[in-house]
């Protein structure tokens, strides 16, 4: 491993070798302390003192000896990693890792963490555009239970400053996109984009992360055990100096980044969810054969057919409410919480027959496709119809608390 020679004077404590490897945050040393503090930084020289004296101002009456700050640059050519050595001798909780080997703003957040001694894992900009009093309310919502903890434009009390039409259009346009390719993921918070928040270590602990450029707060939406999240609202203010490197490029990546994800969390649900609707065939056949067939019932066809159906949705929604979604499906609760999960689930099963139909037609009539392959093509894009509106609107996990969650201690048995 490449040893980095501090500037003269400084304590080497302070500076930290670069981790090779895997993007996995490992369980913890020993001792551990309270707080680690990432501070990603690429030509930020001009910004570190005094967001150094703000970080300190907040956190020192409050974490004392027990948190650090992980300043983590890439080999800036303003030389922000020498600037940051020089200021960890007057800060003694200050540590500064050097990258020259990496690049990119979610992988140096992730080769903190992996440094960082800390149980609580959190991460700031360096530009000062997040108020560094926000940790201080991110700090009593870790500590009230939460697993994650984000600092919110969108929650109550927060904003942006002035932005133009077009920068909230880009920013909006962004979450919609994560809403629409990974709902149960971005819907999670009402500012999936934030890069200010603290994370439990033990929610992303073992977890191999795969980031790609600068929305980390999704990665561990996406990967991360987290149950508890809370909120916090701030205004998101205009830049200390420097300047931002955002570039078009990054948009790519967010794309790129939305399904990756989306990919690997797919196999957690959707093979469950096609054996649900595969179950659910048997029972339309059956029941299709009791009512309609002239050796059983023999009703109108029409009439079983529709009594078939609905019969094979009350089995699917059963059992997806109750394994393909079941983590869900507990946090929103029973009650009349699963009267609308069953609504919900009813209303997109019933729009996807229509659009069975619909693409059936389409294929034979139109396009003169032979009629079993057509049939083929509409089962398997109903299907993915299916589970992705469901996955959005029927098994939506909840939003985010906006207050400090209650405490996570044992709860009692809900009442019957
Ligand atoms: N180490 C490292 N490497 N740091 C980087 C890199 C990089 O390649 N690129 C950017 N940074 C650092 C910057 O120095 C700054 O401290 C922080 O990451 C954010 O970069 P900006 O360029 O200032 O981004 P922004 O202001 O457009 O957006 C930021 O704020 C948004 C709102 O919370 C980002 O943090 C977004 O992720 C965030 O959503
Ligand atoms: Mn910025």
């Amino acid at each position: 491993m490449r040893v980095v020679r501090p500037p003269v004077g400084t304590r080497l404590a302070a500076v930290v070798e670069v981790p090779r490897g895997p993007l996995r945050v490992d369980p913890g040393r020993e001792p551990p302390i309270r707080l680690s503090l990432i501070v990603p930084t690429y030509n930020e020289s001009r910004n570190l003192e005094e967001l150094l004296r703000q970080l300190t101002a907040v956190l020192e009456p409050r974490l004392s000896g027990e948190y650090e700050i992980v300043v983590v640059d890439d080999d800036s050519p303003d030389g922000t990693w020498a600037v940051a050595m020089r200021l960890a001798e007057r800060w003694s909780a200050v540590r500064v890792m050097r990258r020259r080997s990496e690049k990119g703003l979610s992988t140096a957040v992730i080769r903190g963490w992996q440094v960082a001694r800390g149980e609580v894992l959190a991460v700031i900009d360096a530009d000062l555009q997040h108020p560094p009093e926000v940790l201080a309310r991110l700090w009593e919502a870790v500590k009230a239970g939460a697993d994650l903890a984000v600092a919110s434009r969108r929650a109550e009390g927060g904003g942006v400053s002035d932005w133009s039409a077009l920068r909230r259009a880009l920013s909006r346009g962004a979450q919609l996109l994560g809403l629409l390719v990974l709902p149960s993921v971005v819907g999670r918070v009402s500012d999936p984009m934030s890069g200010c928040f603290m994370i439990r270590r033990s929610a992303i602990a073992g977890v191999e992360l795969s980031p790609l450029g600068y929305k980390i707060l999704i990665e561990v939406l996406g990967r991360g055990r987290i149950r508890t999240i809370c909120e916090v609202g701030y205004v998101f203010r205009e830049r200390l100096a420097g300047e931002s490197k955002v570039t078009a490029r990054l948009y790519a990546d967010y794309l790129r980044h939305l399904i990756r994800l989306r990919l690997a969390t797919l196999p957690a649900r959707f093979p469950r969810f096609a054996a649900v609707g595969l179950s659910g065939v048997g029972v339309d056949m059956a029941l299709l054969f009791l009512f309609a067939d002239p050796r059983a019932l023999g009703w109108g066809l029409t009439q079983g057919k529709i009594l078939a159906a609905e019969a094979a949705i009350i089995n699917n929604f059963i059992w997806n409410d109750s394994w393909t979604f079941r983590d869900v499906a507990r946090q929103l609760g029973g009650g009349a919480a699963r009267l609308k999960r069953f609504a919900r689930f009813n209303l997109i099963c019933a729009m996807g027959l229509a659009l069975s139909v619909l693409l059936l037609a389409l294929q034979v009539d139109v396009l003169g496709v032979n009629r079993y392959f057509a049939n083929a093509v509409a089962i398997a894009l109903v299907t993915a119809w299916n589970f992705w509106m469901n996955e959005a609107f029927s098994w939506a996990p909840p939003v985010a608390r906006r207050a400090a969650p209650v405490p996570l201690a044992p709860r009692r048995a809900a009442v019957p």
